[in-house]
């Protein structure tokens, strides 16, 4: 007991996606090891641990002013009642692209970075949830989408083992876990770098042999990559009839700009095609407004395709440019009132959101 309440206490604070989250789950594990304890709340950590999102530029603005704000206390000593030094702050996630050198001189506060390699697949996640787990099935991203720091930050595609995969989703099974998320930027493509190959659809099948498990979700999908196979496998009764399928835009000179492998009328096809079979499915998409060069019209052909698909739901993001990405090069031209009118426009009709 008393070694307990001498016991140092660690904080992780996540920004960004599912992946971040689950990648978190891990860095829990490893401060457990490294002997800390889980603190309630941030202000009685004695360390930090910030896992990074650097999608677009706000995301990274928070993490600055979260490491302004933990370290500023330093100064005024106020604001931590357990702790009279600041805690040690720990960056990790995808910030770390950057690089270790660049980062320490931005940001000479942080005490440690983390790399994936400190929270590697090897270490049993400390979950958050009870009946829910994430599992992560394969890291980064092959396309290289122009505005897009997915492929720099997480590297290439590479599947986790299929065995691997089916020993912890029966383990989440025996432990009484009813619903699993499969992730990864491109679970579609799961198996193609394993030996031998494998693929989405068979570890589908597989997981949905696995007794005790109700529920199977799987993010993110990509249209050009969602086969026939894949679709007729949602149709196994525990798997999740949605389906979040990123169109990023309706335009076909965009889609172009932004590496993205099909045009508007193939995405429709295919949308129809995965109706055809499976008429209830419900489907959610990601946009991006305000790419370089979208015209209004462009827009307009963004909004057409809304109106066509009729989604569910939709994560619309305003365009952020990127260090390091090929539409870094293009001119931002759109004007940020021009992407929030944009945004709004986007938000009111598909999430149907009148308060904004
Ligand atoms: N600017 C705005 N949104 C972006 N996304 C990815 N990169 C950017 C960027 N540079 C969005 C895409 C992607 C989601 C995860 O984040 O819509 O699908
Ligand atoms: Fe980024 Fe495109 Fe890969 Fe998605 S598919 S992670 S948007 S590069």
């Amino acid at each position: 007991m008393v070694k307990l309440l001498t016991m140092k206490k660690y904080f992780i604070k996540t920004f960004g996606c599912q992946a971040n989250k689950a990648d978190s789950e891990r860095i829990a594990r490893l401060y457990q090891k490294r002997g800390y304890q889980l603190a309630k709340s941030i202000r009685e950590a004695d360390v930090v641990i910030i896992n990074t999102c650097s999608v677009r530029e706000s995301a990274e603005n928070r993490v600055y002013g979260l490491i302004r704000n933990l370290t500023r206390r330093l100064s005024a000593q106020t604001g931590y009642t357990l702790n009279a030094e600041r805690p040690k702050v720990v960056l990790a996630g995808c910030m770390l692209r950057y690089g270790v050198t660049t980062l320490k001189k931005k940001l000479p506060q942080v005490d440690e970075f983390l790399r994936v390699e400190d929270y590697s697949f090897d270490l049993p996640p400390i979950r958050t949830e009870k009946t829910h787990a994430w599992v992560p099935i394969m890291e980064g991203c092959n396309n290289f989408c122009t505005y897009c720091v997915v492929p720099y930050a997480r590297g290439r595609e590479k599947s986790r083992s299929f065995d691997e995969i089916i020993c912890e989703v029966k383990k989440l099974a025996k432990q009484g876990y009813q619903e699993i998320t499969l992730l990864g930027q491109n679970v579609n493509s799961y198996g193609k770098d394993l030996k031998p190959r494998k693929k989405f659809s068979d570890l589908l099948r597989e997981i949905h042999k696995i007794r005790g498990i109700e529920k199977i979700s799987f993010i993110t999908s990509n249209p050009w990559d969602l086969t026939e196979d894949i679709v007729q496998s949602i149709k196994l009764s525990k798997i999740d009839k949605h389906l979040h399928l990123p169109v990023q835009s309706g335009d076909d000179k965009i889609l172009k700009e932004m590496n993205r492998k099909y045009t508007a009328k193939k995405y429709l096809s295919l949308i129809n095609q995965i109706r055809k079979e499976i008429p209830e499915i419900k489907m959610s998409t990601d946009i991006i407004v305000g790419f370089p060069g979208e015209t209004k019209e462009a827009f307009e052909n963004t909004v057409k395709l809304c109106k066509k698909v009729g989604f569910d739901k939709a994560y619309i993001a305003k365009y952020s440019p990127r260090p390091g990405t090929a539409a870094y090069r293009f001119k931002d031209d759109v004007s940020p009132q021009e992407k929030k009118r944009r945004w709004r426009v986007l938000e009111e009709l598909i999430n149907n959101d009148n308060t904004i």
